[in-house]
């Protein structure tokens, strides 16, 4: 039966550190806070030349490299974002074009906005599966910063920009085991944009365009939701919490990723933690911790990983995975 399997993976987190000091100067917080409740060190914005398809277009062109594998060669690119380039053409397109994938391929972008990652994984993998395509780029990429309030101390603290990407081959070796995607829209006002094009300009005036969030009841949902979907992916593959070599979460806040941890009764070592260094990538922050596994050597050929993500609509997925 063919599989997908990812034969590369790669990221990319811009120059500009901004460390939790730096915003004690914005916003009344402290170093000591951020770090006690989320882990969060420091995280990297976007330059002011740069755009959220460049970030992508960098950690997609590691990709490939790490795949050993010539931009014509694929034939299907999928790009997790909620802060595309432009309206349209998606950011796939552009990106299509200037990694010189093949032309006349599939590309198209994924909005599920923190668990973006895993719902363009999933959608990449059924394309693969089923013989739509043979290789395929799945890239999460996303300028955070820009739909920020920086005068607003619970949410500018907790997110930052990056990117990061796989590469998909089909094979006949075992590859993506199963995905799981969800969406529950009741709890929209929890975690919402306001504004997007679809209501017209003169919305924007009124609504804003940044992030909204209700910090502590996300933070309840969450650990109740993602505890809940590690056990149905186990569950549903017919594995036990004890093969799991590597949880490679979405990387919001450390005390999220602790509850789901030890749900899985997996150590703190077989966790890949980066949220430290970037915060809150939204669907870059998984490819970015698969990747930085990966290239420091802790992640090795054969392990099984558990992604897992959630995020705004509210959307959650996880995908169990051969690496
Ligand atoms: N610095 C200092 N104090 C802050 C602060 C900051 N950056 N942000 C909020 N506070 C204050 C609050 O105003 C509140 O003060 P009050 O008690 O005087 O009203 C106090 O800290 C506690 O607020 P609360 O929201 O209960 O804190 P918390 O322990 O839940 O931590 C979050 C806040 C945002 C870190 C936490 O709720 C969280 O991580 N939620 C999930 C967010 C997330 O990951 N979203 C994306 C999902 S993909």
């Amino acid at each position: 039966m063919t599989s997908a399997r990812i034969i590369g993976t790669g990221s990319y987190l811009p120059e500009r550190v901004v460390t939790n000091h730096e915003l004690e100067q914005l916003v009344e917080t402290s170093d000591s806070w951020i770090r006690e409740r989320t882990g969060i060190r420091e995280r990297r914005l976007v330059g002011d030349d740069q755009s959220c398809g460049d970030l992508g277009r960098i950690a997609a062109q590691r990709a490939l490299e790490a795949a050993g594998c010539r931009g014509e060669e694929v034939d299907l690119i999928v790009v997790a974002t909620c802060t595309p380039d432009r309206i349209f053409p998606s950011t796939a397109s552009a990106l299509q074009h200037s990694l010189g994938l093949r032309p006349g391929g599939a590309a198209f972008d994924v909005s599920a906005a923190c668990s973006g990652f895993i719902y363009a994984l999933s959608v990449a993998d059924r394309f693969i599966r089923t013989g739509g395509a043979s290789r395929a780029l799945v890239v999460g990429a996303e300028t955070m910063s820009r739909i920020i309030d920086w005068e607003d101390r619970g949410t500018c603290v907790l997110f930052g920009d990056g990117a990061g990407a796989v590469v998909l081959e089909a094979g006949e070796q075992p590859g993506v085991l199963s995905t799981h995607l969800h969406s529950d829209g009741r709890h929209e006002p929890l975690l919402y944009v306001p504004w997007g094009p679809g209501q017209g300009y003169a919305a924007l005036e009124s609504q804003g365009g940044y992030i909204r969030m209700r910090g502590n009841e996300v933070f309840k949902v969450a650990v109740n939701t993602l505890t809940r979907i590690v056990e149905d992916t186990l569950a549903s593959a017919g594995v036990d919490k004890s093969q799991v070599d590597w949880l490679v979460p979405h990387q919001a806040n450390i005390r999220i990723i602790q509850a789901t941890a030890k749900k899985l009764d997996l150590a703190m070592d077989r966790v890949v933690v980066t949220v430290g260094e970037h915060g809150n990538t939204s669907a870059a922050s998984i490819p970015i911790a698969l990747d930085t596994a990966v290239r420091d050597g802790r992640i090795q050929r054969g392990e099984l990983l558990m992604l897992e993500a959630f995020g705004g609509g509210f959307t959650w997925g996880s995908a169990l995975v051969r690496y």
